[in-house]
């Protein structure tokens, strides 16, 4: 689909009130999106496993105003308080997708947001949040579509085809990887001669087989640091712009997207995590390697990856990691293997991270629609 089918039908504002809810997963990108153009448009594709119970859950109620004029007017209330820190990130956001929603100005906004993963976890909420907010948003245009009994039955009808590809459009100009969290349980994100129907706007979902040793695929978080990021993702992205590799990254991206279609359509652990241990230390080369560099690993993060290495050395397991832009681990594993894993986890790995903090999480099937 082009931009342009995004725009919204002329529809009229005539609901005085009402509210949505939605919960939206967090996700792991396997293959790593970094580096973007203009509009949120990715330099190279991405693909990722929507996560199962990381999630943000947002209730939106809308006031219509009783004057109409040229602002945006909203409230955030983070985990039952005020927020003011998420507005500017909000107000960007509205900024970008009002051209696809035109009854942005007209009403009063209240975000109300919480996550179900611990705050300052270190672990990105900002795809769980713009999907969420933009799913809500979505249900918004829904409604008022539906109330316009000027459209015809058809004009009035959102399908859900079109209403999940829309949510990840919107979600994408609010945070790139937001734009993989609206369904499950592979998406990628990024036009790709192999993948059929992907597109830069949005993602969509893996359209090819997908072996059964990747049904329920496990991802144990592991929270070596719950500080703020070091370095924000905007920021990270920029600095691939005069980046000496960055043009090598990503055709090497490129390659990758072919080359784990064929490792979803085999089954092949060993080439799995020798993908995604690959891409995860490329992204923290990019940091390294880019002008300024940095170090998002902690020590931690070392000890966390091999003792990984030595364990898969010694049992066979296939136990793989990948890394966010910062310190924490996720540990992806097969669930036949992860009780023994999981053993290994506790006893080995735990005490590595932060205050012995962790999450276990699994693949999931994407964003629901809550009953407020
Ligand atoms: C390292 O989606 O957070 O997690 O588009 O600037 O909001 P913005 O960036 P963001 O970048 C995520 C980068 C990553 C890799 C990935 O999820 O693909």
């Amino acid at each position: 689909m082009k931009e342009t089918e995004f725009l919204a039908r002329n529809y009229s504002n005539n609901i005085a009130e009402g509210q949505v809810f939605w919960a939206s997963p967090s996700n792991i990108a396997l293959v790593k999106y970094w580096g973007k153009k203009e509009n949120q448009i990715p330099e190279n594709q991405s693909i990722s496993f929507t996560l199962n119970t990381c999630k943000t859950e947002t209730k939106l109620s809308f006031v219509k105003k009783e004057k109409q004029d040229n602002l945006f007017s909203f409230d955030v209330v983070f985990e039952n308080k005020k927020n003011t820190d998420f507005k500017p990130k909000i107000e960007t956001f509205f900024k970008r997708v009002e051209r696809y929603l035109p009854f942005l100005k007209a009403y009063h906004f209240t975000i109300e947001t919480s996550n179900t993963f611990p705050h300052s976890s270190g672990i990105a909420s900002s795809a769980s949040g713009m999907s969420a907010l933009a799913l809500c948003l979505m249900s918004v245009e829904r409604q008022l579509l539906e109330s316009d009994t000027t459209l015809t039955e058809t004009e009035q009808i959102l399908t859900d085809t079109y209403f999940n590809k829309k949510a990840s459009f919107l979600a994408r100009l609010g945070s790139g990887s937001a734009c993989r969290s609206i369904e499950g349980d592979l998406i990628v994100w990024g036009a790709h001669k192999e993948i059929a129907g992907s597109s830069d706007l949005y993602g969509v979902k893996y359209p090819d087989t997908v072996h059964d040793n990747f049904k329920n695929y496990q991802d144990t978080i592991l929270l070596v640091d719950k500080g703020e990021k070091q370095v924000s993702s905007t920021v990270g992205h920029n600095l691939m712009h005069a980046h000496p590799f960055a043009q090598e990254r990503f055709k090497q991206a490129e390659d990758n997207i072919t080359k784990i279609k064929d490792i979803l359509k085999s089954g092949d652990l060993e080439a799995f995590i020798a993908l995604i241990e690959s891409e995860a230390l490329t992204l923290h080369a990019m940091m390294m390697t880019s002008m300024p560099y940095f170090i998002l690993m902690k020590p931690n993060t070392l000890e966390i990856i091999n003792k990984i290495w030595e364990f898969r050395a010694k049992t066979g397991l296939h136990v793989g990691f990948t890394l966010d832009a910062g310190a924490n681990v996720h540990i992806l594993y097969p669930e036949n293997e992860a009780k023994q894993i999981y053993e290994f986890i506790k006893n080995e790995l735990v005490a590595y991270c932060q205050n012995g903090h962790y999450i276990c999480d699994t693949i999931g099937f994407g964003a629901k629609e809550m009953n407020s």
